[in-house]
């Protein structure tokens, strides 16, 4: 598949980056899109690199799925699904799937979703102390990080009472969060899409007997977000306060809708329908724009060069953005989620790796802890830095300012690095001679040549967060496009859950767990000693 682009990689894999500039390169190697602007000129793609790229989208019959995936088809074919998130922030329909307008459902549930979202900010919906001070959203993976990511990321813009979440099975967690509230002005959310999730009903359960405590009527100041109405239903979450959708959306694709329902009490309707609007436009943008001006599909094309023909196994996705803190950790699931596979659609294993590793934290703080790696480290790692135009915080636009200068100061420093002669210089200057100098010289070079990019918007608003997000969603779906595999499945989870379910008794004690290996039994045996 990437054969005559491995060769290409291998012929210019010595190549300086810095001498493919030209006046031309910068403009040319970059994209704008809907106040947008995506930097990839400081990566070692050439224009023939970029024909060779934009080539494979033919040779995987890019256009035709991806018209598949807008309009409905089932694409995750090992859970028989069509793959519809984008409907969920679409303003309006007809969308017909198997014969049905799939839009009416969803804007009827948006519309009450956000109704009910104003209601809990205005007091109109309270609980039994009085308005709503405190949300709870407890969920996991795809029902926990968008919201989560989301709220920190729109902080600004958050006026209605204060969003807390619960994920993790650990007591800590909700023990920790739920120590500072009031039962009788909290309102929990039961954000789960199967509602078996074992993480999230044994947290729900926890939450439940603690508003018991305080309140008459506990189930009332919960809310459900599932597609299983019945198991909402057998928790005792009235129907009205269930907010459902369809199985067709994916949990880590989910935050547009129901699963976005605290970032809507946290923002309010109008900023929600904000963000929404954002996606939107991002999903025209990418199914209408020629393949070389497609923000997504750059994206995709750069990650393939880095991960499957170059072989670097991580990317770090950088912020400069304090509240984007959470955008790594979201990008994990989104990313690793989808294209962390071995087998493709067709079920044979695949030739060549996967999605790579993603990882990364905001800037300025990377830089004091894990750039050292990045720079001198033996390890490649493509950074793909963002940074905004603008912060919230005019009174401190200086700040903003070094921000920015850092940002830029670190791709500059990826790509030029420093020579010996450079760190001779310094070295000298700091009084080293003979051989302690070139000692001294040698720690101080760095090899550069190293590859980033980098992505400018205007201000995180909730119509830039939107774009962003559906950015990375669609950058997710062309890459497992060309890697041949479903991006919607995630078996790689079920394994260690169905174990987890065995393992519970045997630290219990109620079972002696011979099948079993050694290496547990033994950690099994420490634990209970
Ligand atoms: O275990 C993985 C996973 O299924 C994710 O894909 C999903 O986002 C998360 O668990 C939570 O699932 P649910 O929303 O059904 O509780």
């Amino acid at each position: 598949m990437y054969a005559d682009l491995k060769e290409k990689q291998r012929a210019v894999s010595g190549r300086q980056i810095i001498s493919l500039f030209d006046d031309k390169r910068a403009a040319e190697f970059s994209v704008q899109a809907d106040g947008l602007f995506f930097d990839y000129s400081k990566t070692n793609i050439d224009h023939e690199t970029r024909e060779m790229l934009l080539a494979l989208l033919d040779k995987v019959d890019f256009p035709e799925k991806r018209t598949a995936m807008f309009a409905g088809e089932k694409m995750n074919i090992t859970e028989n699904r069509a793959v519809l998130h984008t409907a969920l922030r679409s303003g309006s329909g007809p969308l017909i799937v198997e014969g049905c307008d799939v839009m009416e459902q969803v804007l009827a549930t948006r519309m009450r979703m956000l109704e009910f979202a104003d209601a809990v900010r205005s007091g109109g919906v309270h609980g039994q102390g009085g308005a709503y001070t405190d949300v709870v959203n407890i969920g996991i993976g795809g029902s926990d990080l968008g919201p989560a990511m989301a709220c920190l990321a729109l902080k600004p813009y958050a006026q209605g009472p204060r969003c807390h979440f619960v994920s993790n099975v650990d007591g800590a967690h909700i023990t920790d969060i739920l120590e500072d509230l009031d039962p009788r002005t909290t309102l929990v959310i039961v954000a789960s899409k199967t509602f078996t999730t074992i993480e999230t009903l044994t947290n729900a359960q926890t939450a439940l007997h603690w508003m018991a405590e305080a309140v008459e009527r506990p189930t009332d100041q919960f809310v459900a977000l599932s597609t299983a109405e019945d198991k909402t239903s057998d928790f005792g979450i009235a129907a009205d306060r269930v907010f459902g959708f369809e199985d067709w959306v994916g949990g880590r694709y989910s935050v547009w809708g129901p699963i976005g329902l605290s970032l809507a009490i946290a923002i309010g309707a109008e900023h929600f329908r904000a963000f929404l609007s954002g996606a939107e436009v991002m999903d025209r943008h990418f199914q209408t724009a020629a393949a070389q001006e497609n923000l997504p599909i750059i994206l995709a094309l750069v990650g393939v060069w880095h991960a499957q023909v170059a072989g670097y196994g991580t990317r770090a996705v950088l912020p400069y953005e304090q509240r984007l803190s959470r955008f790594p950790a979201y990008l994990q699931q989104l990313e690793m989620e989808s294209n962390g596979k071995s087998v493709g659609i067709d079920g044979q294993e695949l030739t060549d790796p996967s999605g790579p590793i993603v990882w990364g934290e905001p800037g300025t703080n990377g830089q004091h802890a894990f750039y050292q790696l990045i720079h001198q480290g033996s390890h490649i790692i493509p950074c793909e830095f963002m940074l905004a135009k603008e912060g919230h915080e005019p009174q401190l636009a200086h700040q903003h300012q070094l921000l920015q200068a850092n940002c830029l100061a670190q791709s500059q420093a990826l790509m030029l690095g420093r020579d010996l002669p450079a760190a001779l210089k310094i070295a000298k200057s700091k009084g080293f001679e003979g051989a302690e100098l070139q000692r001294q010289a040698s720690h101080r070079v760095f090899a550069g040549n190293r590859p980033s990019t980098t992505l400018i918007y205007p201000k995180l608003t909730p119509f830039c967060l939107g774009q962003l997000i559906a950015l990375y969603e669609h950058r997710v779906f062309v890459e497992g496009v060309i890697l041949g595999i479903n991006s919607f499945d995630q078996w790689g989870v079920e394994l260690g859950k169905e174990l987890a379910k065995a393992l519970e008794p045997v630290l219990k004690g109620d079972s002696a767990g011979g099948d079993n290996n050694p290496s547990t039994l033994q950690l099994v045996a420490q634990l209970r000693a």
